[in-house]
């Protein structure tokens, strides 16, 4: 069949390539793709992907039968809705379904009425009320933007000041629309976890759990960025932990075939922390995260094309999902700069070197061929080194040993990707 996915970071090339592994995949086409997908898809350039009638005549045209939608925002916009009613299988959430990222009031809302635990918060349109609510509360306190604001509306204010300052920059129109309802949260504390599931007619398939890194540098220092490493499994999460995340994203499903117009149909991101109270959810995404994704797809044991096309036609009961007993690391290599303002075109060598490593594989995200046919960077985040292997150890150890071999001018990354985690459960205490 032919396959079409919306999106060209790292987390599009780890899913086009593990589509591409499967047998039914005939053509695969990525809009709009990068430097990497071009070796396993045809990349389509001036495809505007939250168009959905756009999106639509593209699949017609060329005979698309399963579209998948990495990122957020043409899911937000409706594209699935376009296509579904069109008879396009599509692997991702209707607009409504959406909304449980798109609006943290929404997911609040979700969860509240299904009993799925969260942080304790409240909901506010105008500056004044937020501003007592945070003084009677007190700090820590967290302030988040209700829409999306690209992973920076959340502050977690560690003082009353520092709150009301967020809350000031929300409604002074720091991210626009986004931030003219603001959400303010309980703190919560402990080690964060993804876990994502498809989610079907009501059922979920949880995948493997999987931990990314926020902060910039070293040490969870330094500004948020789209996330600079991961790794998957999470060896600090105990079996019961794992076991109550599984029953909280089964609620979550079940809740969405009862509520939403048509039932959710995609990947649903569980986005926890571990508290002492057990795990809780900090938010939920309706797409896969990325960079965790690079990690999990790379130890999927089963064809993704049936399991996304079982999920996107209702059919939960086709999907069957195994993974690899190995361990992933990835290590993002960003551009000098990121995640302010960086350089592009800077040529990039030595990724076959490094995927001549036993275990490695080099997702790209911001690459591009120019036109002297070099690769080229042209985004932030620029490649993800993913690593598989025996152990946990092993895998960060030869996920650098990769990174050491690739090179572009101001080429910037963290050089401790999973330390925290291989240190067990203290660190967080
Ligand atoms: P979000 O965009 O909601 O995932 O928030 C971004 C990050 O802010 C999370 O990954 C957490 O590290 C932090 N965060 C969000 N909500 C809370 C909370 N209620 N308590 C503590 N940290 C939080
Ligand atoms: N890795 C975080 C996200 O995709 O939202």
């Amino acid at each position: 069949m032919n396959i079409l996915v919306l999106g060209g970071g790292g987390r599009e090339h780890a899913i086009g390539w593990a589509l591409a592994k499967s047998p039914k995949c005939e053509k695969l086409y990525m809009a709009p793709g990068n430097g990497g997908t071009s070796e396993i898809a045809e990349n389509i350039s001036g495809l505007n992907a939250e168009d959905g009638q756009a999106v639509l005549a593209f699949a017609q045209e060329h005979n698309v039968s399963l579209v998948v939608i990495g990122p957020e925002a043409p899911l937000v916009a409706g594209v699935a809705d376009v296509l579904r009613e069109a008879g396009i299988d599509v692997f991702g959430p209707s607009a409504e379904g959406a909304q449980l990222e798109g609006s943290k009031d929404f997911s609040k809302q979700f969860m509240m009425r299904n009993d799925i635990p969260t942080a304790a918060y409240a909901t506010f349109s105008d500056a004044e009320s937020a501003i007592a609510y945070v003084q009677e509360q007190g700090a820590p306190i967290v302030v988040k933007a209700d829409g999306l604001a690209a992973g920076k509306g959340v502050v977690v204010a560690e003082t009353v000041e520092e709150a009301v300052a967020a809350v000031r920059n929300c409604f002074d129109g720091a991210f626009g629309a986004a931030g003219a309802t603001v959400v303010i949260e309980e703190c919560m504390f402990g080690p964060e976890c993804s876990l994502f599931s498809f989610v079907s007619n009501g059922m979920s398939y949880p995948m493997t759990p999987a931990q990314d890194h926020k902060r910039a540098y070293d040490g969870d220092k330094g500004p948020n960025t789209g996330g600079m490493g991961s790794y998957s499994p999470v060896p600090i999460v105990t079996d019961d932990e794992m076991a109550a995340m599984c029953e909280i994203m089964q609620k979550a499903a079940a809740a969405t075939k009862a509520e939403f117009a048509l039932d959710y149909r995609g990947t649903l991101y569980g986005g926890f922390m571990l508290t002492k109270q057990g795990p809780k959810i900090v938010e939920f995404n309706a797409r896969f995260g990325d960079p965790e994704t690079q990690c999990v797809l790379s130890r999927l044991d089963a064809d993704l094309v049936d399991i996304m096309v079982a999920v996107a036609q209702g059919r939960p009961e086709d999907v069957h999902v195994s993974w690899s007993e190995k361990w992933a690391a990835c290590v993002v290599l960003a551009s000098a700069g990121y995640p302010g303002s960086y350089e592009k075109g800077k040529v990039i060598t030595g990724i076959s070197e490094a995927e001549e490593l036993a275990g490695v594989k080099v997702f790209h995200a911001g690459t591009k061929i120019n036109e002297a046919g070099e690769l080229v960077t042209s985004g932030g985040r620029v490649l993800n080194v993913v690593a598989l292997a025996d152990s946990f150890d092993e895998a960060r150890a030869q996920a650098y040993r990769a990174c050491d071999l690739i090179q572009f001018e101001g080429k910037q990354m963290r050089t401790d990707i999973g330390v925290k985690a291989a240190k067990g459960r203290s660190a967080w205490e």
